[in-house]
């Protein structure tokens, strides 16, 4: 993700390459980055007093750790975003000891392409810093400022709907092989028909059911296939799904 994000960055222009820094402790997976100028480094600290802000993207587990290596470097001008799964602003914020605004952010892996859904929430931030954060995040795709509260529905609606998105395609190319187009054929036609219907609910602000009504002719091929879909559990089976993966963020 933290890669993700700066690869976003570097595409959309945002910043200049030299304006970011990547750190991880392993930083020879980071050599493309380091081509194209962007700095790298191991330094957590030193990274930290050398940048405005910061975007932690690590798994839950290394936060406590990575918060420690730069602790002492953070002060009150530095803002934090943090994309961590399931780690509160309030927990980020006591660990560091000190009153610095932090946000949290959960966007998908499509961030890398400037194509991120961002689902942001935010604690003692001045006006500006949201307006940049708010800004930062919408080079790279949408931005929904949302309450923290709503964060664990986030991640299950906008980071792992990716992955049920990418399902509903395989799905289609499956059943496109089966009705005779070769793979490539079927995943391009999946693919670019999904990000049409996408963009026609974007772009037109029309609801799903309004652009059905337009494909469906009354007792043709598309009435007929999205009944058995439904009477199969399609939608029940979507929301029975994303349930689970809430459940399972929230329960544990
Ligand atoms: N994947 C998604 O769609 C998605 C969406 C939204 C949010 N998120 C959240 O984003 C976070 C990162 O996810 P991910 O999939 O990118 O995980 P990941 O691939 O494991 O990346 C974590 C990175 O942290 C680095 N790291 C670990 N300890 C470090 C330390 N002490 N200092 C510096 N770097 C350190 C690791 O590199 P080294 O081991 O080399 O240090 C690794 O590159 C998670 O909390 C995840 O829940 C993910």
């Amino acid at each position: 993700m933290g890669t993700a994000i700066a690869e976003g960055l570097l595409k959309s222009k945002f910043c200049k390459a030299a304006d970011i820094v990547v750190t991880k402790r392993n930083t020879t997976t980071l050599q493309a980055l380091s081509q194209r100028g962007v700095k790298t480094t191991s330094d957590n600290s030193e990274a930290v007093s050398k940048s405005e802000i910061i975007i932690l993207a690590v798994k839950p587990y290394q936060v406590s750790e990575v918060l420690n290596s730069f602790k002492p470097v953070i002060h009150s001008k530095h803002v934090l975003v943090s994309v961590v799964t399931g780690v509160l602003i309030k927990d980020i914020q006591d660990s560091i000891g000190k009153k610095i605004p932090v946000f949290r952010a959960m966007p998908n892996t499509a961030i890398a392409i400037q194509q991120s859904m961002t689902c942001l929430s935010v604690t003692d931030a001045a006006s500006a810093q949201i307006a940049f954060v708010n800004k930062l995040f919408s080079t790279l795709g949408k931005v929904a400022v949302i309450d923290e509260k709503l964060m664990d529905a986030a991640t299950v609606l906008g980071a792992c709907g990716t992955a049920y998105a990418m399902r509903y395609i395989r799905a289609n190319i499956q059943g496109g092989i089966e009705i005779g187009f070769d793979a490539a054929t079927a995943s391009l036609i999946a693919a670019q028909t999904v990000k049409g219907a996408a963009e026609l609910l974007l772009e037109k602000g029309s609801h799903p059911e309004q652009e059905i009504d337009k494909v469906t002719t009354p007792k043709g091929c598309t009435i007929a296939g999205l009944n058995e879909m439904e009477h199969q559990g399609f939608s029940s089976s979507l929301i029975k799904g994303i349930a689970t993966s809430y459940n399972k963020i929230v329960k544990g």
